[in-house]
């Protein structure tokens, strides 16, 4: 459950994701991806997810879609989607090329990439690609799912549908593809639209199109959108809500208000400060952060943000990883500067983790599988 911050209502969640860890068991060690991240997405609401590259934005997102590529493994946590059923079905518990996560992909779920050819076939025709999701989800009719795509294309801004309809990817546009893509994604009127970098790859004046078409459509069909991406503009354009994401956690989260004018932790301050604002003096160097987001394998117990922070306390900082602390209006924060002695504890699965290395160096084989779905 969250609360409309304009309206002050309690909304429910579409989606709840508890303590979320996803790892990959590599040769070098433990990728730990996505590690313990928490969140939900109130119905008809949008949440950004933000953060720099390799911070875990779309492990997180494959992880929700069941689609995490080997060897990436969900090790630990819950995502709780809520269907037409009463209880909400936890996704993690489910075998992930089942009949049952495919029907919720689509039907619950869609998903639209940076890339429309991740999810265009360059050998079928658009309207065929639409209708296929539609024939498997909706109506068996053809001739109402080709009424139903005309409708789509016609809504998502494609002009002259009826000789689109029959044309192939390679005829569209960059800005049209993904015009097709959202129709594709919307053709079923999930309840949670996942958008991983959508925009990203157009030019400023499609994007800022896609972005209005997205907000009509949410309100046109009463949507969730969970909307990832590392452009802190596009964020403040379209989420309703913001999670600032570092090194496989949630360092920041609170309404889009919150997270832009009092930013609490230290690298979402660090983050605003990398944009350029009107009014700056033009000579003033723009503040990026420095260093990069390390590479997560086997990562010490520290606060992740550790060895780029301008505000590290030794002795404090690099011993514990803090806890993600709600500040007593919804703005959660993970950093000791504002949680004083507050920390996440070491779970079952890094205990069960070390376990599975010691018996490695021991000479255990290599391959050996994380246990999916164990106990944090
Ligand atoms: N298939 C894979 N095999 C091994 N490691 C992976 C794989 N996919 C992602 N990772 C690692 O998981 C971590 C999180 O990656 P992820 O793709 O979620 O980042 P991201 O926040 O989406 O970044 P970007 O903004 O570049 O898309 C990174 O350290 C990445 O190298
Ligand atoms: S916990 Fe310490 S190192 Fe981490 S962000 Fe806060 S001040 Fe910086
Ligand atoms: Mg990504």
């Amino acid at each position: 459950m969250s609360r409309d911050a304009k309206r002050g209502e309690i909304l429910s969640s579409v989606i709840e994701v508890n303590n979320l860890r996803t790892y990959f068991n590599l040769d070098d060690g433990v990728l730990k991806a996505v590690d313990g991240v928490s969140f939900d997405v109130a119905s008809k609401r949008t949440l950004g997810i933000i953060g720099e590259s390799g911070c875990g934005k779309s492990v997180t997102a494959q992880s929700i879609l069941r689609i995490v590529p080997n060897p990436g493994q969900i090790v630990g946590g819950q995502i709780l989607l809520q269907t037409d059923e009463e209880e909400p079905v936890d996704l993690t518990a489910l075998d992930q090329s089942g009949e049952r996560m495919r029907s919720i992909r689509g039907r619950h779920i869609s998903m639209i990439f940076q890339e429309p050819m991740t999810s265009l076939s360059p050998v079928h025709t658009i309207g065929n690609q639409i209708m296929e999701a539609i024939l498997l989800h909706r109506t068996p009719n053809d001739r109402e799912a080709r009424e139903i795509t005309l409708e789509m294309l016609e809504r998502v801004g494609i002009s002259n549908p009826r000789q689109r309809i029959d044309e192939y990817p390679h005829q569209f546009s960059g800005g049209m593809r993904q015009r097709a893509m959202i129709a594709m994604a919307l053709s079923c009127r999930p309840t949670l639209l996942i958008a991983d970098e959508p925009t990203t790859a157009l030019d400023v004046t499609v994007q800022a199109q896609i972005l209005e078409l997205m907000r009509e459509l949410q309100d046109l069909y009463g949507m969730s959108i969970l909307y990832i991406t590392h452009d802190l503009g596009v964020i403040a354009e379209i989420a309703d809500e913001v999670a600032v994401m570092y090194l496989g956690r949630v360092v920041e989260q609170g309404t889009t208000r919150q997270i832009f004018h009092s930013p609490l932790h230290p690298y979402t301050r660090g983050l605003l400060k990398s944009i350029p604002m009107l009014g700056r003096k033009a000579r003033v160097r723009l503040d990026a952060i420095s260093g990069t987001v390390p590479i997560p394998i086997n990562p010490p117990w520290r606060c992740g943000f550790w060895n780029r922070c301008p505000d590290r306390k030794a002795g404090h900082c690099d011993v514990a990883v803090p806890a993600l602390v709600d500040m007593g209006d919804g703005h959660r924060v993970r950093c000791f500067l504002h949680s004083e002695g507050q920390e996440s504890r070491p779970t079952e699965t890094s205990k069960q983790l070390r376990k599975t290395r010691r018996r490695r160096s021991a000479g255990a084989p290599h391959e050996e599988p994380l246990a999916e779905g164990s106990q944090l």
